[in-house]
């Protein structure tokens, strides 16, 4: 008889035919193990009528086996073999991910991501951007998120790994380098999950003379500009919406408008009952689905309940308004009967419906409300309805505060970083109201998720101090941007794309490991070698790590 062998390489798999009468090949073959590299001479053939594969591009051809060499065998007995059917567990997959990286599914990623930066590459020198490489080794930055240290050979001192080029890109534009770009590599310590990675990749962008208007459109052709020919084609330019219409309609700062259902303010009416509403900053906020979205069963109750029990200052009321006389009875609690009727009418609430109604502290109110938003559609849709629309939604988001209070502090810390310039129509508020200011900050949402975000920075050093100080951040910590804005330096503002969001999104991944050739593990760990590791007593006091010796094995 003869034998089929499935030939695969990193650009797809072609068969090969082993006639009956080439006995040592056929005998060679099985005892083979899978993934052996082989070298192949034959002749192209057309399969037999009947015979082709549709599934596989080859399909219609096989390789008659001529003269057959293994170049090197692989070992028996793999971790995992690259099939569909049955795959490894992803933990096994990342420990082993140059087999994983074998998978067609892999392969495409790595490829399309691969040909994707080329294109930006390609329009930002085109337009002029400079590609400079920053340093990894910096100091730590105040404010934001939690960073990496270097120890090094001088005590008691310490790098940090950047969390982005921010200050470097500027610095760059006070040296003339007035249109930057860089594919550059970030480190933050923070845990990983499916959108977030420690060490991850940016492209980051910064010029001179620049405004949010002139950034937002540079950054819509160029994704114009690199957007893959396989994907249907997106809109030459972008939704926008300011920060508090994302929030108030959709309770989220990084909305997914793919669909209708937005959130309702229904605080007013709420306000008549003085007790409830008797909290500063309080709100009443519902969304409703009419009667073809209305499945509340207990599991996804339990869920939601669960994930709107995490607000300590916000409650969620869920119903399936079997009628509005019942809705009335419970809602009714909570205001008169009266107005609880109003709220029907008012808001025409239908039988049948779901509804979902949070009040308390608004912004948890709206918080909580977002996530239940997306929580609901999610598991409508993994019943099998459909609820978003296809295809991708770009949507920037502008007029982002400036400040926000921390939460265990209630003191002011910046929404983006401490670079971002305040809107100048609110400059007036900036210290008798500071979280009423609006900063030049913007961020790009695709799909629901930030794929993207910049502003236009401080250029003047008295107000960059004016900001650190309202932020307790040591000036003395940030001389060197100080001195940096004060010497001539021009009006500038930036982006920069997470560009492995940006694939996962467009990619539709399930996490963004998934385009990433080596990612960190849940843990973040790396997988393949287990690091980080310990290292040796003597790397320890070479670092000041250790300053005691400890006594010389015999
Ligand atoms: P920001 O912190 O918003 O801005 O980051 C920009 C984009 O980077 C992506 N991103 C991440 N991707 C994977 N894993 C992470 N841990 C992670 N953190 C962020 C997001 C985000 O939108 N220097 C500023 C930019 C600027 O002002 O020009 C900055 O880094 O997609």
């Amino acid at each position: 008889m003869n034998k089929f062998v499935v030939l695969r390489d990193g650009y797809g798999e072609t068969q090969l035919i082993v006639k009956e009468k080439d006995t040592e090949t056929q005998s060679f073959l099985e005892v083979l193990p899978f993934e052996s590299i082989i070298e192949v001479k034959g002749t192209v053939l057309s399969r037999p009528k009947g015979m082709e594969n549709k599934n596989q591009k080859t399909g219609e051809i096989e390789v008659s086996v001529e003269k057959f060499r293994v170049v090197n065998k692989a070992r028996d007995n793999l971790p995992f073999n690259i099939r569909e059917f049955q795959k490894a567990k992803e933990p096994l997959r990342m420990q082993y991910r140059y087999l994983d990286l074998r998978f067609p599914i892999m392969q495409q990623n790595l490829r399309l991501r691969s040909k994707l930066l080329m294109k930006m590459r390609e329009f930002l020198i085109n337009n002029h951007f400079i590609d400079v490489e920053t340093p990894t080794l910096f100091k730590a930055t105040p404010g934001g998120a939690q960073e990496f240290i270097v120890p090094t050979q001088f005590p008691g001192q310490f790098y940090s790994l950047v969390q982005s080029p921010q200050q470097f890109k500027q610095m760059l534009m006070a040296g003339a380098i007035d249109r930057y770009f860089q594919i550059a590599r970030c480190y933050r310590d923070e845990g990983v999950r499916s959108d977030r990675q420690p060490e991850f990749t940016q492209l980051d962008i910064e010029l001179s003379f620049t405004n949010v208007d002139s950034v937002i459109k540079l950054i819509e052709d160029l994704l114009q500009y690199s957007w893959p020919q396989s994907f249907d084609p997106i809109p030459m330019r972008f939704q926008k919406m300011s920060y508090e219409e994302a929030m108030e309609n959709y309770g989220s700062d990084k909305p997914d408008v793919r669909f209708d259902y937005k959130v309702k303010n229904c605080t007013d009416l709420f306000k008549i009952n003085t007790k409830l509403a008797s909290e500063e900053n309080f709100g009443a906020y519902f969304i409703s689905f009419p009667k073809e979205h209305a499945n509340l069963s207990k599991q996804i109750k339990d869920s939601l309940q669960t994930s709107g029990n995490k607000y300590e200052r916000a409650k969620l009321i869920q119903s399936k308004i079997v009628s509005t006389s019942e809705w009335l009875n419970k809602i009714g609690k909570l205001l008169t009967t009266q107005l609880a009727s109003r709220f029907v009418e008012e808001y025409k609430i239908q039988d049948e419906s779901v509804l979902f109604l949070a009040y308390g502290n608004k912004d948890e109110v709206l918080s909580l409300l977002g996530k239940v938003r997306l929580e609901y559609v999610n598991f409508l849709e993994n019943l099998g309805m459909t609820i978003r629309k296809k295809g991708n939604h770009f949507l920037w988001v502008v007029d982002f505060p400036l400040f926000e209070l921390s939460e265990n502090s209630n003191k002011l810390q910046c929404v983006h970083h401490p670079f971002t310039a305040p809107h100048p129509d609110d400059m007036s508020d900036l210290e008798t109201n500071p979280l009423k200011v609006r900063s030049l900050a913007y961020d790009l949402v695709m799909n629901g998720q930030e794929i993207g975000g910049g502003s236009i920075r401080i250029h003047d050093p008295a107000l960059q101090k004016r900001i650190l100080e309202k932020l307790n951040i040591e000036t003395d910590s940030m001389q060197h941007i100080l001195d940096m804005l004060g010497s001539g330096c021009p009006p500038h503002g930036g982006i920069a794309l997470g560009l492995d969001r940006f694939l996962s999104v467009l990619l539709n991944t399930a996490s963004i490991r998934d385009v990433i050739a080596f990612p960190k593990n849940f843990d973040g760990r790396d997988p393949l070698s287990g690091a980080p590791s310990s290292i040796s007593e003597e790397e320890q006091r070479l670092y000041h790590i250790k300053s005691v010796l400890s006594p010389k094995k015999k």
